[in-house]
């Protein structure tokens, strides 16, 4: 998914209402007012008589608390993590803070991340920040809780399962050969073996293309090429203050959500057509769009049309964005790494010379893919070490207890990545890369970049398949150094180098 668990602050326009709001005697009285409201929101539930006492921690200023520190923490890899042991060391794994006016609570791994998974349909809500509901629309099964996320999982789950990811391979295959000719060979080499490019903008279009296809069979072209721009608008608005005036991001991803609506609309149109006519000339292509049409839900009805469009925009939101970063810093990784290189050449170079005795090098099967394991340990040490999603929340619609603590009705949880991904109890060495630790299982509950529990990823087989050819081809083709190794990694929410993986590349056969 593309992840919304973090959220970064246009730090300018922070300072510049900074500025004028101090130098206003209405700070006094705003001050004055936000203090009442903080006592009013984190006290009354420590007045009322709870069975245990709360989690440690400590609230800080009032409506603020932690809110603008772990805001500026996890613009940066570095940050985040120092930000999570400098509260771990004073109040331990398990902590509160106050985000936003909430209380809300740090879940320790594997302990907090079970009780979270576990109880959560149950006994917890989803929490948004204002934006997201209003960008991803309220069908989103991001916004749905209980026994309504339950059913409609259910229903959007056949259409990532084992056998439909093994019915689109062929297509990624397909996709990613096309991929590396018309934006790597084409546009970037011509006349010479070696050329400077920016590996994010090219898993981006590569990643935003297999989405396409996935849901709604559309072919790169100046159509698709507009649609990466809408959405890479309507995305911006997730990051942004939820102000709907001229001017906030927030307000221009909101007319870009009714655009790319009414764009969805017209396939829906079309498609229907296509289905009315039948299989003849122009046969309905295989597709969510289609199953979406067609499939009944567990009432025995189909969908309407605002909920599938809805279904389309979150699908779009949460496959492309987190899948295009974590390829960007397995580039990143192999190439600050040039051992596990070396490894990859191997087990690439293996298959190749399988398939070559065969006689065609070209197109992977089910068995290549299950004989990429070093491949797959690459890029889950790199979602380790920066996940696209660090962590999402959820509030408590009772009171609860955990480790020891209550956890009032009302507060807000959230498990968290950086609790427990680098963490050495759970991963020696936690800040090396090391894919060979992943032929072992990771402890439970304390490995996490697909999520968890109920609400855990339900695109993972398919963005470990897409990920796995995409490293296949990247590697038969190319290799690659860092045109800055020193490039930091910060994060928007989802990590980046700041010169967006810049590297230079060489072509070679393997
Ligand atoms: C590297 C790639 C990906 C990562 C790291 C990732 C991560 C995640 C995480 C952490 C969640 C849980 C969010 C929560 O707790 O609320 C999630 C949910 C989800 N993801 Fe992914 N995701 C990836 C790729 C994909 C792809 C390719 C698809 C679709 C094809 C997808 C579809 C979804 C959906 C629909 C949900 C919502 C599940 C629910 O609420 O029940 N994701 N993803």
């Amino acid at each position: 998914m593309a992840s919304t668990g973090t959220y970064t602050l246009p730090g300018g326009t922070w300072n510049r209402l900074a500025l004028s709001y101090y130098s206003t005697p209405i700070f006094i009285f705003v001050s004055v007012t936000m203090i009442v409201v903080w006592l009013i929101v984190t006290h009354i539930p420590t007045r009322r008589r709870l069975p245990l006492p709360l989690p440690p921690g400590s609230y800080g200023l009032p409506w603020i608390g932690d809110t603008f520190s772990f805001m500026a923490a996890s613009m940066s890899d570095v940050g985040h993590r120092k930000w999570i042991e400098s509260k771990r060391r004073k109040y331990g794994p398990f902590f509160k803070i106050q985000f936003m006016g909430h209380p809300m609570v740090m879940m320790d791994a594997p302990g907090g991340n079970k009780f979270m998974f576990q109880n959560e349909a149950k006994y917890m809500d989803t929490y948004w920040p204002p934006q997201v509901p209003a960008l991803l629309g309220p069908d989103s099964i991001f916004m749905m809780a209980g026994e309504e996320h339950r059913v409609a999982r259910r229903y959007l789950a056949r259409f990532l399962d084992h056998a439909v990811v093994s019915q689109y391979f062929e297509r990624v295959q397909t996709r990613a050969v096309e991929h590396f000719a018309e934006h790597w060979e084409k546009k970037e080499i011509e006349d010479s073996d070696v050329f400077v490019t920016a590996a994010l903008d090219k898993t981006i279009l590569f990643t935003f293309s297999v989405m396409c296809t996935l849901l709604i069979s559309m072919d790169e072209g100046p159509q698709m090429d507009e649609l990466l721009s809408k959405f890479s608008m309507w995305s911006r608005g997730f990051l942004s203050l939820p102000i709907n005036l001229p001017g906030f991001a927030f307000y221009d991803g909101l007319k870009v959500r009714r655009q790319l609506l009414d764009l969805i609309g017209r396939y829906i149109t079309q498609r229907r057509a296509e289905l009315t006519e039948g299989p003849g000339s122009n046969p309905a292509k295989p597709d969510m769009l289609t199953s979406l049409l067609t499939v009944a839900d567990d009432n025995g009805e189909l969908l309407s049309e605002t909920k599938i469009k809805n279904t389309l925009l979150t699908f779009l939101y949460a496959g492309f964005d987190s899948s295009s970063t974590a390829l960007a810093m397995t580039i990143y990784y192999i190439a600050k790494n040039p051992h596990v290189y070396d490894q990859l050449v191997q087990e690439h170079r293996s298959i190749l010379e399988q398939k070559r005795r065969k006689g065609d090098d070209e197109a992977l099967t089910r068995e290549d893919l299950s004989a990429m394991k070093y491949t797959w340990a690459v890029i889950q040490e790199s979602l380790r070490l920066q996940p696209p999603v660090t962590g999402t929340f959820r509030t408590a619609k009772t009171d609860l207890e955990c480790n020891g603590y209550s956890i009032p009705k009302g507060w807000t949880m959230m498990w968290n990545t950086m609790n427990s991904h680098h963490d050495p109890k759970f991963f020696q060495d936690p800040s090396t890369f090391n894919p060979v630790r992943f032929e072992e299982p990771p402890s439970n509950l304390t490995y996490l970049p697909f999520g968890g529990g109920p609400r855990a990823c339900l695109g993972n087989e398919f963005a470990k398949m897409e990920m796995v050819v995409f490293i296949h081809h990247l590697m038969k083709r190319y290799k690659w150094t860092l045109v800055d190794p020193e490039d930091p990694v910060v994060r928007d929410p989802t990590p980046r180098n700041q010169n967006r993986t810049l590297i230079k590349v060489t072509r070679i056969t393997l």
